[in-house]
């Protein structure tokens, strides 16, 4: 699965004029053809940073997708497995506050087991539509679920999802549009990002729609330290993995050996952090460009904002979205909110 993460936002605008093509004989496409990354230029402005940093996003190349979802089956990884509990556990619920003939706009491409499961209680939704920037997961997933829900108009949206965008029409008036953002990858946002984000999905789904979306929650920092340093060693790899990601994009000569991963929770700014550290003074090569590391010296790779049920309404009602219910487990380790518009 794919992770974007935004690094520009430009909610003012609204992407229209995509071009429709009969993807699949089960899936329509609405391609906008979203511009792709500038890997040099995004690498080289977070490495001159005082503090270095790389965006998170570039940890998803093939093996880094193999990585997280690996990161997701992971003992101490608990939010996948709790949120999919929360989903399971409160499913006629999300189909009662749902209704009737909705059309349900996933952000991401979701084949995963959380939109299955809600998929497997909204029989009567009017269409569903993916929305990624990965023209080929977005593909991959959508054909997929269109296989596995044969009576369900699918239709894929290929756009960055951070920004405002057309959605596909249906036959049959749908009576409301419910936007989907699960796996709590707004925690990946910065607030500011998170709030833009939010203001998006508004626009793009329009007034009265409403809003389903899984949220980390604050706990016992130990837990949270547990959860992003595995015993395995997999969040780990998946860290270092940006390097090889970008030498190869690049041809870059970071030295995985050299660095290795960080990840604590920064109290003050209520998030987890990921790093890499240098192990030594030495200087990698991107482009023309030479980077200085000292020794113990770090890249931030990666923040998780956790919040609480209210931190995190707050912030939606900042969107101009207003809060209607949260699900969490037994424990409050995780949080499904539906908001409305
Ligand atoms: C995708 N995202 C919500 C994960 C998280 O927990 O922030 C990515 C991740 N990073 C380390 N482990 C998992």
């Amino acid at each position: 699965m794919i992770h974007p993460t935004p690094d520009q936002f430009h909610h003012c605008a609204v992407t229209t004029g995509g071009t429709v093509t009969e993807a699949s004989p089960a899936v329509e496409l609405l391609d906008f053809h979203p511009a792709p990354a500038d890997v040099r230029a995004e690498v080289i402005a977070g490495l001159s940073k005082p503090q270095k940093s790389l965006p998170c996003k570039f940890f998803y190349d093939e093996r880094g997708s193999s990585l997280f979802d690996a990161i997701c089956e992971l003992p101490e990884y608990y939010p996948t497995r709790t949120e999919s509990r929360i989903t399971r556990d409160n499913a006629d619920a999300i189909a009662n506050a749902v209704g009737p003939n909705a059309l349900l706009v996933e952000y991401g491409s979701g084949s995963s087991l959380k939109t299955r499961i809600l998929l497997d209680h909204l029989h009567d939704l009017a269409g569903y539509v993916p929305i990624d920037i990965s023209k080929t997961h977005l593909m991959a997933s959508a054909e997929s679920i269109a296989g596995a829900y044969p009576g369900l108009p699918v239709k894929a949206v290929c756009a960055d999802y951070t920004r405002p965008v057309t959605l596909p029409t249906f036959d049959g008036d749908p009576r409301s549009v419910v936007a989907y953002f699960p796996g709590s990858t707004i925690g990946n946002f910065e607030p500011e990002e998170a709030l833009a984000f939010l203001q998006s999905v508004r626009k793009t789904c329009g007034p009265g729609s409403s809003l389903l979306i899984g949220v980390d929650l604050k706990k016992d920092p130990a837990r949270l330290h547990a959860a992003y340093n595995d015993a395995a060693g997999v969040t780990a790899a998946f860290n270092l993995n940006v390097l090889r990601h970008i030498n190869r994009e690049l041809g870059s000569d970071f030295n995985e050996d050299a660095f290795h991963h960080h990840a604590f929770y920064n109290v003050p700014l209520g998030r987890m952090e990921m790093h890499l550290v240098s192990k030594r003074r030495q200087s990698v090569t991107v482009g023309s460009g030479t980077f200085d590391f000292d020794d113990g010296e770090s890249i931030h790779t990666e923040s998780c904002h956790k919040y609480t049920v209210n931190s995190f309404r707050r912030l939606a009602s900042s969107a101009g979205y207003s809060a209607s219910v949260a699900w969490t487990d037994p424990s409050s380790q995780f949080s499904l909110h539906q908001l409305s518009a």
